[in-house]
């Protein structure tokens, strides 16, 4: 089968398509015909070797898709699952090949009204979404503060929260980003290269009281934000776009106003909530899928191509995510 690797570990030039042996499902798992994988900021951290904490286990890039399950590595669910589509977060093999195995509690069987398409991006940043707005409500927080707005996550979290009647202050780090959350529909945008970003920061957070803010830029962002909560809030770091480290965070904010930074993770998240929350994630996301859940593609690819998709992935991301389409 067609599929796409590293060849030297941390380079993404040497990224290529090549051929191997079709994987073979084991004990729980599935083997799934791949139709769609979106390339996520977390590949490209995977193809670096920076993403977790230990490198030498990280998987092959494609960390979700959607496809046709074409056989099952034995057990129930997996015999159930043959001939469906599915949406699945892949084993190490990854989804960026024309198959993968996913174990079968993996897999989330696709809605008629949802394409393949659209399923291949069904479970990391709609999860996340659900993940957010739970810790949003076990806070009692009257509102929220994102960065990252513009990227495919921020815009479905605003989204989420509109549907929730939920005020979110969405930062964007571009004037042309700004325009294009007004579009979808935003009442508070701030860019944050603004020179007054800070002052309407503050003003727009005394208004609006957030106890919790979603972070996915690090840098100074981080600091600014974390200063204008309110005294006991947290700021949840889940992404580091920027590459930065976190900067600007004042020693007064968490030594006197009981303000905390803490790093979120979906995976980790899922393991600790226990399998009745994926569920209750899964029916949610289909259930407002066309209202909520879905993401905008900018470009789509098939693996033979995937320097150019990669070339595609660095530009436009607030455009829409760039799609592998194996078959
Ligand atoms: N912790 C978790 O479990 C978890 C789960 C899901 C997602 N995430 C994280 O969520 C973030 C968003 O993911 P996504 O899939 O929604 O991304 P995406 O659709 O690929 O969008 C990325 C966005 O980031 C913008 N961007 C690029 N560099 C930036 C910078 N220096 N400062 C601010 N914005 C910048 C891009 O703008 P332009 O390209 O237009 O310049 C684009 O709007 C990522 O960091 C991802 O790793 C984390």
């Amino acid at each position: 089968m067609k599929a796409v690797v590293v060849t030297e570990p941390g380079q993404t030039r040497s990224v290529r398509c090549t051929s191997l042996p079709i994987p073979k499902p084991e004990s729980g798992q599935v083997l799934i015909k791949v139709a769609a994988a979106p390339i996520h900021p977390a590949d490209l951290s995977i193809i670096k070797r920076i993403y977790g904490d230990k490198p030498q286990d990280l998987p092959a890039p494609g960390i979700e898709g959607a496809g046709t399950v074409l056989s099952s590595g034995g057990g129930l669910l997996g015999w159930l699952l043959t001939g469906k589509r599915v949406a699945f977060r892949p084993t190490k093999c990854g989804s960026w090949g024309e198959y993968a195995v996913a174990r079968a509690k993996d897999c989330i069987v696709l809605q008629a009204n949802i394409s393949l398409e659209q399923g291949s991006m069904l479970i990391m940043n709609p999860f996340t979404c659900c993940m957010f707005m739970d810790v949003i409500k076990s806070k009692g927080s009257p509102a929220v503060i994102q960065t990252g707005a513009a990227s495919t996550c921020g815009k479905m979290l605003f989204r989420y929260c509109k549907y929730e009647k939920i005020p979110i202050i969405n930062i964007v780090y571009r004037p042309d980003q700004t325009a294009l959350l007004r579009e979808l529909g935003a009442e508070y945008v701030l860019c944050s290269s603004d020179s007054d970003f800070g002052e309407q920061l503050q003003a727009l957070a005394g208004k609006l009281v957030p106890a919790v803010a979603f972070d996915c830029v690090a840098g100074p962002v981080t600091g600014q934000v974390l200063g204008c909560l309110q005294p006991g809030s947290v700021l949840y770091l889940y992404g580091f776009l920027s590459m930065r480290l976190v900067e600007e965070v004042q020693a007064a904010d968490l030594l006197f106003s009981g303000k905390r930074i803490e790093g979120l993770i979906l995976r980790d998240w899922i393991r600790q909530q226990g399998v009745m929350t994926g569920m209750r994630y899964a029916a949610t996301i289909q259930r407002l899928f066309h209202e909520v859940f879905y993401s905008a593609v900018n470009h789509t690819f098939p693996l033979d191509d995937i320097q150019s998709a990669l070339e595609s992935f660095r530009t436009d991301r607030s455009l829409g995510k760039v799609l592998l389409t194996p078959s």
